[in-house]
């Protein structure tokens, strides 16, 4: 093992420890109370601030991703104890390959840890694994990795987890857009196609639209990340850095949702 690799892992299990401390510390706040029938469907999470965490800590910023994936594990099984449909998570989109080598390869090898540590559960809970993004553009350990985990996961009917990797917004809309190019070329009628050809043509195929936009860290930015998926979506923006959001921070957000008068662009009464 190199130094470096060495003092990561240091950072990565001092950032384990420290998030759990702020769970826990969470534990004495009061508890929001949800209403059970009108859980948002599909809820998208963009985890902002994991480097922030790390850099208050003096640590790597691989310690702050590492202390992410704790808040991850644990939303995902309060989303699916609470009934959600579908969970929408923004891993690393394709402007993320722009980081230092060492980051990205943090949050390569978390991503390989994280398939080879979850699966079994992940399965078990009936959770239907989906990555969104370009497959193809990833490291073949990790790509081997996600085929393997949407393969063993595509039958199972409970929460479906969908993990945008590799992911850009904008890449997405031209996908769909090249798809139905395709299908004109092959001779379908261009005047045919409906919203649904192209909402079929999306990465997320099938999947309600999203009901709630969660971001951390308090930036007030899409950052290229569902654009078509999110149009009628609620957005709640809490300062909280992401290793920080646990549970109860997920019960206020859904909380504040179902204190919002949609109106889908219509009026009320
Ligand atoms: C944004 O915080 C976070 C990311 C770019 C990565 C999110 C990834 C994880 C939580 C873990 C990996 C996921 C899986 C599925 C194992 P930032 O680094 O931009 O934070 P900053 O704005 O404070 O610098």
């Amino acid at each position: 093992m190199s130094k470096d690799t060495n003092k990561t892992s240091i950072g990565e299990m001092a950032g384990r420890l420290l998030r759990g401390m702020t769970a826990q510390t969470a534990e004495n706040t009061n508890e929001v109370q949800l209403d059970r029938s009108r859980i948002p469907a599909h809820i998208a999470v963009i985890m902002d601030g994991n480097g922030r965490w790390a850099k208050k800590r003096s640590l790597p910023r691989s310690a702050g991703h590492a202390a992410g994936v704790e808040s991850l594990r644990a939303i995902i099984r309060e989303c699916d104890a609470l009934g959600v449909k579908a969970l929408t998570i923004y891993a690393f989109s394709t402007e993320n390959w722009s980081r230092s080598k060492e980051e990205v390869g943090a949050l390569m090898g978390l991503l390989l840890k994280y398939f080879s540590s979850e699966i079994d559960e992940l399965c078990e809970k009936g959770v239907c694994i989906r990555i969104l993004g370009d497959i193809d553009g990833l490291p073949a350990p990790q790509r081997d990795a996600v085929n393997a985990a949407m393969k063993r996961t595509e039958g199972n009917e409970g929460l479906k987890l969908n993990i945008a990797l590799n992911y850009g917004g904008r890449d997405e809309l031209l996908r769909a857009a090249k798809l139905l190019a395709k299908r004109a070329l092959a001779g379908e009628d261009v005047d045919s196609f409906t919203r649904q050809d192209f909402e079929d043509s999306l990465y997320t195929c099938g999947l309600p639209d999203v009901d709630l936009l969660i971001r951390t860290s308090g930036e007030m930015r899409i950052s290229n990340f569902l654009p078509y998926q999110i149009a009628y979506a609620e957005f709640v923006i809490v300062d909280t850095l992401w290793p920080d959001f646990d549970e109860k921070e997920l019960h206020k957000a859904i909380a504040a949702f179902q204190q919002r008068d949609r109106r889908f662009g219509g009026v009320k009464g």
